[in-house]
């Protein structure tokens, strides 16, 4: 289903988010053009800043208007709310991990983060977004679309991975 305009800000975000994870899983770039260091401990910086530029916010929108909408308007929405702040919270702990120890163990500890990113985003597009399309009314999604919209562009500009 084509994404709806009101989600596209969030969708552009899971874009960079995918490309990010494919990277920690990975250990390198896909793209031979990529500005992406080699070397695991460097990637950890640009783990750390990602967050501070992009997902951090991309989370505190997602909480403050996507997930009360689904909540609201899905039949299991109650669920998949839990589910998906369940991986936010557990991406926060993994980044202040990160803060705290940025050495030991990143061949496991950064494609772990990286597993989790991914399979939070493929669930949010796949499944959350595509059903609140379906099952929100138009008003609504238009009144979301105004809110996200909002608290991104006041969270700066898009995310450069
Ligand atoms: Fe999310
Ligand atoms: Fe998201």
């Amino acid at each position: 289903m084509k994404r709806h305009e009101s989600l596209v800000p969030l969708s552009r975000d899971h874009h960079f988010g995918l490309i990010m994870a494919q990277q920690l899983i990975l250990g390198r770039a896909t793209n031979p053009r990529a500005d992406w260091p080699t070397e695991r401990v460097q990637q950890v910086p640009r783990l750390l800043a990602f967050f501070q530029s992009d997902l951090r916010a991309h989370f505190d929108i997602e909480e403050a208007h996507v997930f009360p909408a689904a909540g609201r308007d899905l039949a299991d929405g109650g669920r998949q709310v839990r589910a998906l702040l369940a991986d936010h919270d557990a991406m926060r702990a993994m980044i202040r991990g990160f803060e705290a120890d940025p050495v030991s163990e990143l061949d496991e500890r950064l494609p772990a983060f990286g597993h989790v990113l991914k399979a939070h985003i493929h669930k949010e597009e796949r499944q959350l977004f595509e059903q609140m399309q379906a099952a929100c009314a138009p008003a609504e999604l238009e009144t979301l679309g105004a809110r996200v919209a909002a608290a991104h562009d006041a969270a700066g500009p898009a995310c450069k991975v």
